[in-house]
């Protein structure tokens, strides 16, 4: 780097400025030092302060230089300043105080001077240029969309408040340090990913908060470790946002909406029989057991009993009777069939006909789905695969006004495995949902595979502390920083430097090992921004107005928010 010769001759002008400027005001001189590091960081406010101050000066300078003839005049008067230095400064302070004073309005101007002239280190100097080639990357990227006519991005995202800005890029739109979550960025994956303790349910409660009083998306949550207390939380909060939450399992869920082939669809989702050998002889038997029952017609089961009643040789044959399938029902084992019930039978039983109430999704506007595995035991996980499953054929079938909506999965690898929901989330955004996925480690998502699908399939992550972040902040890239050297000799300084560039992971990992609770990196498109969640519990009663009341942040503080990708 070759900015050396610059350095120098800012020492210069620098010692010049500084002469001159004791000599007109000494009081200024010292309130610019003062105001030196305002300089650097609010830069806008001294500029126009400095603006101010000069004009004051220019307008009181005939004054100024008037008391610098009289205070000339007086050391005259007094013989001379040589003769006696004492009595001379005596007769000339009255006029020194009084144009020291008149051209105090310099200081804004002298620290803004200094911190112009400043020599800058390596690091800032890369900084700069770094801003400079954004700027024009910038400028270059704008006009290419608007020569291919693609419209502005919009200026006025509509959002909600996320929490404070702490460093690193601004990712998110961010406003007198108040980091912003614009809903378009919602509508494409979030993973909000740590250990347990880190904050992930925190943050998806704020994340279900902000759509809540900002949009008129439903909102729903399947937490598979939650407990009552979070549920009871997002009652309040859902309520607070005027809507009418639904909690299940206190209030139980209708499982029995849809078409006979889409309550199929669901119910072969309790089976997990193994796909291979003679396990996956079974598992077939078992699904076409399912969708005759379901398929009859005399109309799909519409409870658990109904279709605990029609898993059986002699009850199939009756729906079928005069039909050809009735043949190949007669071909059955008494026995499979059996196991078949059986194993629903287990099902429906840990859920205590918690799957035949009376609401569904396209009923509310917010639900919580808690399938804690001390209430299911391990039926859970099923329970969870015919919940995601019913949730991907509500968008697909019953969402009628097609509503965006928002799905929150906390805690998912309790409860999926990778390959589904990775197929879930490719699926669910075709029909316009937004998935928030909260697991707690890269490798929980269900495998190197199916973790890799997803962290591809996500457009944002938040980042909170966990043990082994590497995989994920690699996603965010790297930049480039300067990393410098002092030469020495037998342990001793030589006051010899060298320094070069080398570029270092943007989040960094050890950072993020030791990330508080509350605290995360938000990923996204290259980028990492730091920042502290704002907790749902300390959100002020203020806030707590509908959405036509207060909208989160006010989204004409945000910034303009580009189209970026993970
Ligand atoms: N944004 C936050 N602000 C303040 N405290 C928080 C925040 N997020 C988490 N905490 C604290 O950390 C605890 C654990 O957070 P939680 O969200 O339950 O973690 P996780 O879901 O990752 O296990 C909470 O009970 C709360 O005390
Ligand atoms: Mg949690």
């Amino acid at each position: 780097m070759s900015h050396q010769g610059r350095g120098n001759d800012g020492h210069i002008a620098l010692l010049l400025l500084s002469a001159v400027g004791m000599t007109i005001s000494l009081p200024a001189m010292v309130l610019a030092l003062v105001l030196i590091p305002l300089a650097r960081s609010r830069r806008l406010a001294m500029f126009v302060l400095a603006v101010g101050g000069l004009g004051v000066t220019l307008l009181l300078w005939s004054r100024i230089t008037g008391q610098m003839e009289a205070a000339l005049a007086a050391v005259r008067r007094a013989g001379g300043f040589w003769e006696d230095p004492g009595r001379a400064l005596e007769a000339a302070w009255p006029h020194v105080r009084a144009w020291w004073t008149m051209a105090l309005g310099l200081a804004p101007t002298v620290a803004c001077g200094a911190e112009l002239l400043r020599p800058r280190s390596v690091e800032e100097l890369r900084e700069r240029d770094e801003r400079r080639a954004e700027r024009l990357r910038n400028r270059r990227e704008r006009r290419a969309r608007r020569a291919a006519g693609i419209g502005r991005p919009e200026r006025r995202p509509a959002g909600f408040e996320l929490g404070r800005h702490v460093e690193g890029d601004r990712l998110l739109p961010t406003s007198r340090g108040r980091v912003a979550m614009p809903l378009a960025r919602l509508e494409k994956t979030v993973l909000v990913i740590g250990a347990p303790g880190s904050g992930k349910t925190e943050t998806v409660l704020r994340l279900a908060h902000g759509v809540a009083t900002s949009s008129d998306w439903p909102v729903f949550v399947i937490d598979a470790k939650g407990d009552r207390n979070t549920q009871q939380r997002f009652g309040r909060l859902m309520q607070q946002a005027r809507r009418r939450p639904c909690l299940f399992p206190d209030r139980p869920y209708d499982g029995w909406r849809g078409s006979p082939r889409e309550i199929a669809g669901r119910l072969v989702q309790l089976i997990d029989w193994a796909d291979e050998g003679g396990g996956a002889y079974y598992r077939d038997l078992s699904v076409n057991l399912v969708r005759a029952a379901c398929a009859a017609p005399q109309g799909p089961p519409r409870s658990s009993c109904e279709l605990l009643a029609r898993l059986d040789k002699t009850a199939l044959l009756d729906l079928w009777a005069g039909h050809d399938r009735a043949q190949a029902i007669a071909g059955f084992k008494p026995e499979h069939v059996d196991a078949c019930r059986q194993r629903y039978a287990a099902f429906f039983d840990a859920t205590e006909g918690q799957l035949d109430g009376d609401w569904a999704l396209e009923d509310t506007d917010a639900g919580y789905l808690l399938l804690n595995e001390l209430l299911y035991g391990e039926e859970t996980s099923k329970l969870g695969r015919f919940l995601v499953e019913e949730f991907k054929q509500y968008l697909a079938a019953r969402n009628r006004q097609g509503r965006q909506v928002l799905l929150i999965i906390d805690e998912f690898s309790a409860i999926a495995d990778g390959e589904r929901v990775a197929r879930m989330i490719e699926v669910v955004r075709s029909h316009g949902a937004a998935v928030v996925l909260a697991p707690q480690a890269y490798e929980g998502m269900g495998g190197e595979q199916a973790s890799a699908r997803i962290l591809n399939a996500a457009h944002t992550v938040l980042l909170h502390a966990m043990p082994d972040p590497e995989p994920i902040v690699k996603a965010a890239g790297t930049r480039l920083v300067v990393e410098q050297s002092l030469q020495h000799q037998a342990g001793v300084s030589t006051d010899l430097g060298s320094s070069r560039q080398q570029h270092q992971l943007k989040a960094d990992p050890n950072d993020v090992r030791r990330l508080r609770e509350g605290m995360c990196y938000v990923l996204g498109s290259g980028r990492a921004q730091k920042v502290q969640v704002a907790s749902v519990s300390n959100w002020p009663a203020a806030h707590d107005a509908g959405p036509r009341d207060r909208p989160g942040t006010d989204p004409s503080d945000l910034r303009p928010e580009d189209p970026i990708r993970l």
